[in-house]
């Protein structure tokens, strides 16, 4: 009998109903005649992150500056500089911020950042920031999540009919995802990063949203 064990994390794609199923972690025993295949799920959930994350979203924002210097701003040394309190401050929601975090059982292991202009002339916009998937769960529909559960707050709660955003001219998993949320490029900023000795530009790209 052959025994295949699949770890199933894609059903956490939580506000939609999943399209499609990615099966990882294949366990496969072969006990010759028979074929069995027995699905582990675990399920990873989103939600509003609050000041009890902060520990959380500031171990997972160190991995995101190591992971991926090219596309979130901070360095090291200025994430690390942030107090818990500052950092607690940064996920409170309030009526123009809201962060979400992926969680696979207690470990966040995705974020998304939503920040509302405050003044009444540009407060129908919106911005994302800090998207980001720790690298072992990429690809399961996990950012498409927090971007929707983001994009449905900022519109249910605040009204907010424009979503922005930036990303690096040169990340294509990054600008597929935003592409495939309805987000249009429609301005480029020359030299907007600087990362070592390398210049980097960046995509402005929005959303209408009505
Ligand atoms: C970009 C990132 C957030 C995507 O997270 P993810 O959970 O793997 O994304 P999803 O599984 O939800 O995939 C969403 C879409 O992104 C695109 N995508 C994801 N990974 C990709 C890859 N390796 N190559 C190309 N496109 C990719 C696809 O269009 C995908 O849609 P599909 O499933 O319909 O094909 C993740 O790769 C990451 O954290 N990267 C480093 C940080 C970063 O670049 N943040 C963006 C800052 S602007």
């Amino acid at each position: 009998m052959r025994v295949q064990i699949v770890d199933d994390l894609n059903n956490g794609r939580g506000l939609k109903a999943p399209e499609s199923q990615n099966l990882r972690g294949v366990v496969d025993f072969d006990y010759g005649k028979h074929s069995l295949v027995i699905p582990l799920v675990r399920m990873v959930t989103v939600r509003l992150l609050d000041p009890h994350d902060a520990e959380r979203f500031k171990a997972l924002r160190l991995l995101a500056v190591d992971n991926s210097p090219t596309s979130i701003w901070p360095t090291r040394q200025e994430e690390m500089a942030r107090s818990i309190e500052e950092i607690a401050a940064r996920i409170r929601p309030t009526t123009t911020q809201a962060v979400f975090g992926a969680f696979d059982g207690g470990a966040l292991v995705g974020i998304t950042g939503v920040r509302r202009e405050p003044l009444c002339q540009v407060n129908h916009k919106a911005t994302i920031w800090g998207v980001f998937v720790s690298p072992s769960y990429r690809g399961r529909g996990i950012a498409q999540t927090l971007l929707s559960a983001a994009t449905v707050h900022a519109s249910n709660e605040w009204e907010t009919i424009q979503l922005m955003l930036c990303v690096n001219a040169e990340n294509l998993p990054a600008k597929r995802l935003y592409a495939s949320h309805g987000f249009q490029t429609f301005g480029l900023e020359p030299r907007a990063m600087k990362v070592g000795d390398r210049f980097y530009d960046e995509e402005h790209m929005c959303k209408q949203l009505v």
